[in-house]
């Protein structure tokens, strides 16, 4: 080739792309694949621009590839919310699947807006029990895993179908094992109960539980099988938009000294039969907010765990963090984790096209929120959030408060 670079000798050039596509979760073998690699991407180097202009032009292309691969994959940071969340489901996985009485086990409902980090800050949480709880199983049956004749499946997520039905629901849930669906819903409750156990699954994750449309009377016996579930011995997380609102509740009581939501035993059929009812704790993923010193505090470091890592060239410190920045941002996305990921990956993108290398209110002024896959989502239920329009950026010479521009970039590195 005559390059310098040695472009054909130093290593696999594309370790960062996955071979085949993403793991699917909603299936025991995907949920391993992803639960094992989970957190395992590793960004594009840090080039400065003299580094990257001495590529060749081959290694400067696989260099932008894998820059655009690290902004589309940025990592789950923790925030604040995050961490309540994840921290009750950690807590309530583990000391459900201890428990040794059989019966029913308390459950966990997490609502929030659409976008918000619901699926993907449950998906974590419960991967992090999984790890735990499989290193323990490892350390009592050594060279054996429990329930030797089926897999093991300690944690099942699925996600509701648009517009479940009893029958969906068990199918989706049987999906997770790979397991035949037989005719009538009869069998198919009783193929769900023998799934669950036989694989000793402890933590049943089904979410966007709100597709339920709950004045039809399919998804009242929706509702009643989800309830009858709660007493396989397995921690039922359900997870929704806006779920106080949907009418998932509806018939439970909120008890006073727990905080928790109690449903009567059995759902309508035999409610009066018993006092011991199935109990949910609800807790929601809130956005960031801008109003409270925390908030702001909240919403930087968020920023300033993004910033780092972005890859663009003309980048200077404090480039999401300093000055305007962060106020726009939060008026472009209301703080809703999910907008301003897809503003900023946008905004990379635009940033490495046209060469400006930097991101500034006046470059993301141009770049729309687009959310992009939308039939995955189901706006009926609320999983398409709001997308504020209409943002003024900042001026770009305006200085409301005096700030450190030593790490501004005064232009005086060019893009060549
Ligand atoms: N703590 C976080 N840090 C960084 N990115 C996050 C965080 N939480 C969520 N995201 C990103 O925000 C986007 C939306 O997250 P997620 O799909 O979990 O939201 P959701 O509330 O389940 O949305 P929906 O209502 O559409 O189901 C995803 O791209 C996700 O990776
Ligand atoms: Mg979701």
């Amino acid at each position: 080739m005559g390059q310098p670079t040695g472009d054909e000798h130093d290593g696999p050039l594309v370790p960062f792309l996955l071979a085949g596509p993403p793991p699917d979760r909603t299936r025991w073998e995907g949920w391993q694949q992803w639960r094992a690699g989970r957190g395992s991407f590793s960004p594009a180097p840090r080039l400065s621009m003299a580094e990257y202009q001495g590529l060749s032009p081959r290694r400067r292309a696989l260099h932008d590839l894998h820059r655009t691969a690290t902004h589309v994959n940025l990592r789950l940071q923790e925030t604040p919310m995050s961490r309540k969340v994840s921290d009750l489901m950690r807590g309530r996985l583990q000391n459900n699947a201890v428990k040794l009485s059989p019966g029913t086990r308390d459950g966990l409902m997490i609502s929030g807006g659409g976008f918000q980090g619901k699926t993907e800050t449950a998906c974590w949480a419960a991967a992090e029990f999984e790890d735990l709880w499989r290193g323990i199983h490892r350390q009592f049956a050594p060279g054996q895993t429990p329930g030797t004749r089926d897999v093991f499946v300690p944690v099942a997520y699925c996600r509701l179908p648009v517009r479940a039905t009893p029958k969906a629901l068990c199918k989706t849930i049987l999906d997770v094992y790979g397991d035949p669906h037989p005719a009538t819903l009869h069998d198919l409750v009783r193929s769900v109960r023998d799934a669950v156990r036989d694989h000793c699954t402890t933590a049943l994750l089904i979410d966007d539980i709100t597709r339920l449309r709950l004045h039809r009377g399919d998804d009242q016996d929706t509702l009643d099988l989800i309830r009858e579930l709660m007493d396989l011995n397995v921690t039922l997380v359900l997870i929704g938009v806006d779920i106080p609102r949907s009418g998932l509740l509806r018939g439970a009581h909120a008890d006073p000294r727990t905080g928790q939501r109690a449903f009567p035993a059995a759902g309508h059929r035999d409610a009066a039969a018993t006092q011991t009812g199935r109990r949910f704790d609800l807790v929601n993923l809130d956005p960031f907010g801008y109003s409270t010193p925390a908030g702001i505090t909240a919403f930087l470091e968020h920023l300033a765990g993004i910033e780092d890592q972005l890859r663009l060239l003309r980048a200077a410190a404090g480039m999401l963090t300093a000055g305007d920045m962060p106020e726009y941002l939060f008026r472009r996305t209301h703080g809703i984790v999910g907008l301003l990921r897809r503003l900023i990956e946008d905004g990379c993108a635009k940033a490495i096209a046209t060469g400006e290398e930097r991101l500034t209110p006046g470059l993301l002024a141009g770049t729309a929120i687009r959310l992009g896959n939308l039939d995955g989502l189901d706006p009926d239920a609320g999983e398409v959030p709001d997308i504020p329009e209409d943002v003024i950026p900042p001026e770009p010479k305006k200085k409301r408060r005096p700030r450190n521009t030593v790490f501004d970039d005064h232009g005086d590195r060019s893009a060549g």
